[in-house]
């Protein structure tokens, strides 16, 4: 890497966002570790940092547009930057027992709860993307990641959760569109799903570490200039839609 690159990781207090966020340290970028807990997010960056990681924390609430702004404002003014933008925040919140699906059935969610899921896992994705990408194209270089889900394809769709499978496909419809448009620009974008993994939101049940997880979020954030645009990854591995 050249200049040092500024990467933005949303939802980095722990989980999948956590284990990102020092992963891209590690390779040499300075990470804006954004979380809604101030408390939280500070701890955490504190812990990086100890380590010897170049980390700063920012308190932000992805779905408030307010705080969208704020965080670009801040990049520009302190940085002058923006180079990865890796939205992993996200939310489950009709969360139930995987062997019960039933619980999560489209005929009994409310869909206030579809809705309120929708707004933080694809409508602040779409508020970010929008504030950021500005910044990328003045340094003629960008990396996107939207942190998708399985639970999203349209290929694969089953039964319950519909506020989460709707949330996911609409984010992976989110990063096709805006790879169309950034096609002609070197700002790519990609969707990755993590697999099924050990974090409060994935439970202790899950195959996977969050370390695991967060590899190929990584991959798909320090793609190289011939790498891929607007595709759907597991572990630096194409699936499909
Ligand atoms: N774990 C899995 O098996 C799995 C599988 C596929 C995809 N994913 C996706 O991977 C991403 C990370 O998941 P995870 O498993 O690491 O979940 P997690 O442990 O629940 O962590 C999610 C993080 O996002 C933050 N967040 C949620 N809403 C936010 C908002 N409005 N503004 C700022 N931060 C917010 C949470 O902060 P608070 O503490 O404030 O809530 C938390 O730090 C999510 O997009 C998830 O859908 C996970």
């Amino acid at each position: 890497m050249l200049a040092q690159k500024l990467a933005v990781v949303t939802g980095a207090a722990r989980g999948l966002g956590l284990a990102v966020a020092r992963d891209l340290a590690a390779a040499g970028c300075l990470v804006l570790m954004v979380g809604r807990n101030a408390e939280a997010i500070e701890n955490a960056a504190r812990e990086l940092r100890a380590g010897g990681q170049q980390v700063v924390a920012h308190v932000a609430d992805v779905t408030d547009a307010g705080a969208v702004a704020a965080l670009a404002a801040r990049l520009r003014r302190e940085f002058g930057r923006a180079d990865i933008l890796v939205n992993n925040a996200g939310i489950f919140p009709e969360r139930t027992d995987f062997a019960q699906p039933q619980a999560g059935s489209v005929f009994a969610v409310d869909p206030e709860a579809v809705a309120a899921t929708y707004t933080a896992n694809a409508l602040a994705p779409l508020r970010l993307i929008q504030a950021i990408v500005p910044l990328m194209r003045e340094n003629a270089w960008g990396r996107i990641v939207n942190v998708s889900s399985a639970m999203g394809q349209l290929s694969a769709m089953g039964g319950a959760w519909p506020g989460y499978r709707m949330s996911k496909a609409a984010l992976n419809a989110l990063t096709r569109l805006t790879a169309a448009e950034l096609e002609a620009s070197p700002v790519k974008i990609n969707a990755v799903c993590p697999g099924w993994c050990r974090t409060e939101m994935g439970g202790k049940d899950a195959p996977r570490s969050a370390d695991e997880g967060a590899k190929g979020i990584v991959w798909a954030a320090l793609l190289p200039d011939d790498g891929p645009s607007g595709g759907f990854f597991r572990d630096g591995e194409a699936i499909e839609w």
